[in-house]
């Protein structure tokens, strides 16, 4: 169906932009960007994302610097490591990979990193400054969205957004960042009356509960633009077959022949999330030398 949304092709066309704006910035002003990855403990899913962060920001020719630390590191410990990056010039980004293990607090942590740094865009001053329409560090999953939405529809003004989930990573930067486009945006979640029918009147839909499969066709209006941020791990029957595999939090089958686009679960968002990580560095890495943003739209 020629409605799919191509995550996966889209994010390469981020990162070869990110890959120029870096050899600029290396030839013109002698700076390389370099991010930090700060993973606490040996949590799996985790350790997969901080090496595909690694090997990605090597790729587009920025320096990577990866601190792995156990998972019995005492908060004055990983304080310090992020005060040291905080203030190292060769670094532009820097980022905590998140679930921390329980004795750390993860608001204190991520608010002792420099906003200007913060490419994971949690910082509170970061979340304010997006919140008032400043500029900010734009969370990387909502900006993902945001970059396929743009490509997809051109201007988003007055459309009708609906979001599902209200988390601060997702639902409330997404609503955030969709007002600024001049979207009419409604947050829907796990309390919402009448979800079906308030996502049924939406031009675009950002499903991001991590409920599988929730959004189904009765959902949906034709000719809809609908974003999948969701990744859940099922066991499906498959030709027999008892089989563990991801879906979204929408009904993909129920999609063909009714939406104007929708994004895949896997290849749709996911590959997007650590291209704007890539665009945040460069960007980052831009404004500490009081050069002007780098453009991704
Ligand atoms: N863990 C899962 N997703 C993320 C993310 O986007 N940033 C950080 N820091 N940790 C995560």
């Amino acid at each position: 169906m020629n409605e799919i949304i191509d995550g996966k092709k889209f994010s390469q066309t981020i990162r070869t932009k990110v890959k120029n704006y870096v050899d600029v910035i290396k030839e013109r002003h002698g700076v390389t960007p370099g991010l930090a990855v700060i993973l606490v403990g040996e949590d799996p899913a985790s350790q997969v994302y901080v090496r595909n962060k690694g090997k990605q920001t090597l790729e587009v020719g920025m320096n990577s610097y990866e601190h792995k630390l156990e998972a019995s590191t005492s908060s004055d410990v990983l304080l310090n490591l992020i005060e040291k990056l905080n203030k190292d010039v060769n670094v532009h980004g820097v980022l905590c990979q998140l679930p921390l293990p329980d004795h750390l607090n993860e608001k204190e942590v991520i608010n002792s990193i420099d906003p200007k740094k913060d490419v994971d865009g949690f910082h509170i001053s970061n979340v304010g400054l997006l919140n008032t329409g400043q500029k900010s560090m734009i969370p990387c999953t909502p900006l993902g969205c945001l970059l396929l939405l743009k490509d997809r529809l051109g201007d988003l003004s007055g459309k009708n957004a609906v979001i599902i989930g209200r988390s601060n990573i997702v639902g409330k930067p997404m609503a955030n960042l969709l007002l600024q486009e001049n979207c009419t945006v409604t947050i829907a979640h796990s309390r919402t009356e009448n979800i079906e029918t308030i996502c049924a009147q939406a031009d675009i839909i950002v499903a991001a509960v991590g409920r599988p499969e929730m959004i189904k066709k009765e959902w949906v209006k034709p000719g809809a633009t609908v974003i999948d941020v969701g990744i859940n791990r099922v066991t499906k029957n498959i030709d027999g077959d008892e089989k563990t595999t991801l879906v979204g939090d929408v009904c993909f089958t129920d999609m063909a022949g009714l939406v104007a686009g929708v994004t895949p679960v896997p290849g749709g968002v996911g590959p997007m999330t650590i291209a704007c990580l890539l665009a945040n560095t460069v960007t980052a890495c831009y404004r500490s030398q009081d050069l002007s943003d780098p453009e991704f739209t």
